[in-house]
């Protein structure tokens, strides 16, 4: 198995458990934080034996897993499923779950009581949620229970019915400089990190640096303190899906369908199974 080259990570190789306060620790001292997502148990265990710091348990499950158009019908009990899948798979990685749509926009009780379902029974380590200002309430109430959140600002999927594009955001002055703020806002309402989505990058890298928590880009460049990606993208599981940020790293898509192919002229052609594989 290739291993990554531990020098590359200071803090984060010398830690059994990633936790919010070594991610805060990377802030500090400048090591990148690696970030990627995972629904399911068997890749859940290789992303955590890799040596990722933190999971998502994003709801873009509703694409990769459930092949929906967008992240809004995911319901609160299918992310608990995956959730728990992924915990049971992981012994090193801090695991953070997204709120779904629906499960905290009402008020901050339902907030909370979809938060504590999440910790409850899946057994994460924090939750997510997309917003600024618009949800510092709910913030306030999640944190109070103990629960670590972590933001997401820029491209929030959630709200793609008003945005009406999956287009680059806050490219204009007026989204810009309402997004500096709700950075600072949810850094002072307590978030221990912030996920930026899809904006300029030179913008990403000023929130980084206009807040004390850790930035989490996702096309948002690399002047921001870690990165994070779509597991099924960044393997190649999926062609379609193509945009400019998006490095894909494995070829998955070829391998497991000529893996498949393989099995289909060997079944085909009674070559499969041999003498060795039959009892
Ligand atoms: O659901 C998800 O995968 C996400 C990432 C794009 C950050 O929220």
């Amino acid at each position: 198995m290739k291993t990554f080259d531990e020098s590359l990570s200071p803090i984060g190789s010398t830690v059994k458990k990633i936790t919010t306060n070594v991610l805060q620790q990377m802030k500090q001292q400048g090591e990148p934080i690696s970030m990627l997502t995972a629904y399911d148990f068997s890749l859940g265990r290789l992303v955590d034996l890799s040596g990722i710091d933190v999971i998502l348990v994003g709801d873009s499950a509703s694409n990769v897993m459930a092949g929906h158009e967008t992240t809004l019908p995911i319901t609160l009990d299918q992310m608990i499923y995956h959730a728990a899948s992924v915990i049971r798979a992981t012994e090193r990685s801090l695991v953070v779950v997204d709120l779904p749509f629906g499960s905290y926009q009402g008020n901050s009780k339902e907030a909370l009581t979809s938060s504590i379902r999440i910790m409850k029974e899946a057994g994460a380590h924090a939750v997510k949620l997309e917003g600024g200002r618009e949800v510092k309430e709910s913030i306030d109430r999640i944190l109070t229970a103990g629960i670590p959140v972590m933001g997401h600002l820029g491209l929030t999927p959630q709200s793609i019915y008003k945005f009406g594009t999956y287009a680059v955001r806050a490219k204009e002055a007026e989204e810009r400089k309402r997004l500096l703020e709700d950075a600072k806002i949810l850094e002072e309402t307590g978030v221990f990190a912030i996920v930026l989505e899809k904006i300029p990058a030179e913008l990403a890298g000023e929130v980084a640096r206009s807040v004390s928590i850790p930035v989490i880009g996702i096309g948002a460049g690399n002047q921001v303190d870690g990165q994070v990606l779509v597991l099924h993208d960044m393997l190649g599981i999926n062609k379609e899906f193509s945009p400019r940020f998006l490095r894909r790293y494995a070829d998955l898509h070829t391998t497991i369908t000529d893996a498949i192919s393989g099995y289909i002229e060997d079944v085909k052609r009674r070559d499969f199974p041999n003498e060795q594989e039959q009892y």
